[in-house]
This record gives C-alpha cells, sequence and structure tokens, in this order.
C-alpha cells in the first residue's frame, strides 16, 4: 500500500484541492470518464436492497452524484445524507439538489469520513463512490461506515480498481499516466490533482485485498462486482 510520503499530495489535504478544483470537478469527471462516471454511479443503483423508504449515508458526497442518482425517483430512498469536509463541492451538491427539488429529502453536511457524527446503527445503507482511497486512515472510516449502519444493512463502495487483462491494463496505465494529467491540467490548471488521481489508483488495494480488508472490519456476504473490464469495483457488503 502506499504511503503518504510517495503521494504527490497528503492525503489529509485532498479535500483542499477538491476544493480547488469544485468548479471543474463534474465536468472533468464526464470529460475523463468520457461518460462512465454516470453509468457506473447509476450501477450503484442496483445494488441497494429490496426495500422501500431506506436512509442512506452518502460518503465523500463531494457534488452530491451519488445522492441525486440514488434518491431521484426511486422509493427505495426516503431520505439521503451527505458528508465530505470540501465545503465548496458541497456547495455546488446543494445547487444541484434544489434544481433537481430534492431539498426536502437530500441534506449535505461538513464532516470527516473518519469521525462521523451519527448514531450507532443509524443508516440501512452507507455509500462512498470515487472516495475511500482518498481517506488518509482507510480502516478507521470503514469501521465508522461499519459503526454507523444497521445490523443486516448495506455498505456500497464504488472505487477505481485495474483490469485483470494486460492488455486493458496496459491501456488502462497509459490512459492515467497520459490522459488523464494531461487534460486535467489543461481544463482544470492544477496538474497535481490529476497526477494524485493516478497515484491513488494504482496504489489502492482493489479486488480481492480490499475484501480481505472489509472482512477483517467486520463485513460479512462480501461481493466485488468489477465495471468495465475491472477498470471499477463495486463493492457490496453486509454488517
Ligand atoms: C473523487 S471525489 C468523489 C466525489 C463523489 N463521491 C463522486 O462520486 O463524484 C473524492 C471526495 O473525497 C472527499 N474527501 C477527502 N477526504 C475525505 C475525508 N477524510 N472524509 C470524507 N471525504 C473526504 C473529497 O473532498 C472529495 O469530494
Amino acid at each position: 500500500m502506499e504511503t503518504e510520503k510517495n503521494l504527490v499530495l497528503s492525503k489529509s489535504d485532498s479535500w483542499k484541492m477538491f476544493n480547488s478544483i469544485a468548479g471543474r470537478y463534474d465536468f472533468l469527471n464526464r470529460l475523463l470518464s468520457l461518460g462512465q462516471d454516470i453509468r457506473w454511479r447509476n450501477a450503484l443503483k442496483k445494488f441497494l436492497a429490496d426495500s422501500d423508504n431506506q436512509t442512506i449515508l452518502d460518503l465523500a458526497t463531494g457534488t452530491a452524484d451519488v445522492l441525486i442518482t440514488l434518491a431521484k425517483g426511486n422509493p427505495k430512498v426516503h431520505r439521503g445524507y451527505g458528508v465530505d469536509p470540501a465545503v465548496k463541492m458541497l456547495e455546488i451538491g446543494r445547487e444541484k439538489i434544489k434544481r433537481q427539488r430534492l431539498d426536502d429529502r437530500l441534506m449535505l453536511q461538513q464532516g470527516d469520513a473518519q469521525a462521523l457524527p451519527f448514531l450507532d446503527g443509524t443508516f440501512d445503507c452507507v455509500t462512498i463512490s470515487f472516495g475511500i482511497r482518498n481517506i488518509p486512515d482507510l480502516r478507521l472510516a470503514l469501521l465508522e461506515m461499519y459503526r454507523v449502519t444497521k445490523k443486516g444493512g448495506r455498505v456500497l463502495i464504488l472505487e477505481f480498481s485495474k483490469p485483470e487483462n494486460p492488455l486493458l491494463k496496459a491501456g488502462h496505465w497509459l490512459y492515467l499516466q497520459t490522459f488523464v494529467p494531461l487534460v486535467g491540467f489543461m481544463f482544470s490548471g492544477n496538474f497535481k490533482a490529476y497526477t494524485y488521481l493516478n497515484q491513488t489508483i494504482q496504489t489502492f488495494p482493489y479486488g480481492d485485498r480490499f475484501c480481505k480488508i472489509l472482512k477483517q472490519m467486520g463485513f460479512v456476504n462480501i461481493e466485488p462486482h468489477p465495471l468495465m473490464g475491472g477498470a471499477a469495483t463495486i463493492y457490496v457488503a453486509q454488517k
């Protein structure tokens, strides 16, 4: 696993970087993933438990795309809470929630995934998308996710991973090494941010290694669901 000192940007400061690129974040997500990020967040929806009126928590919620995707027109989600330390990302998220007329059901608040301001067993489902690899203490965040989930409730984690197929893996590496930092810099002016993105993807313990960590934290019924040949994975786990 990576150490903080090997990263171009410390994970404990990553939220400040997200504040500085907040205005361009959604646009760059669409551009750099060639629209796949929308499909991947939509795929999360399929893994919600089969019951209505759930209360969900989305960590590293950023500009609230996950909450909006999960809650819009979906009777399974009654109320959703989003937590992120980056206020500027949250401001954009709140505007989007208002525009979608979801502000009576979705609420955002500033906070850290490693120390959640919620009681034990509060949520039917806790989600985090493209966020877990930014958290300085991965295990602490997973323990917090476990703590605030109801017994029998679900955790859904969407994160970048690496394809298994050697050809896809090489293409994926090249894309992260060249296209992402170059286009990211061109449109955000922040080279560090998109080099950091590549570094954290390359070093994150994806697949079986991540499932093992989930098991160590107490989760059961753990399933990895690779997307697009393994470029991203949805991990489903139960408390
Ligand atoms: C790549 S963005 C993902 C945003 C959103 N989930 C999405 O799917 O677009 C990563 C987010 O992690 C947040 N983050 C960084 N450190 C965090 C922490 N300690 N606790 C919670 N969120 C954190 C950042 O502020 C940023 O908004």
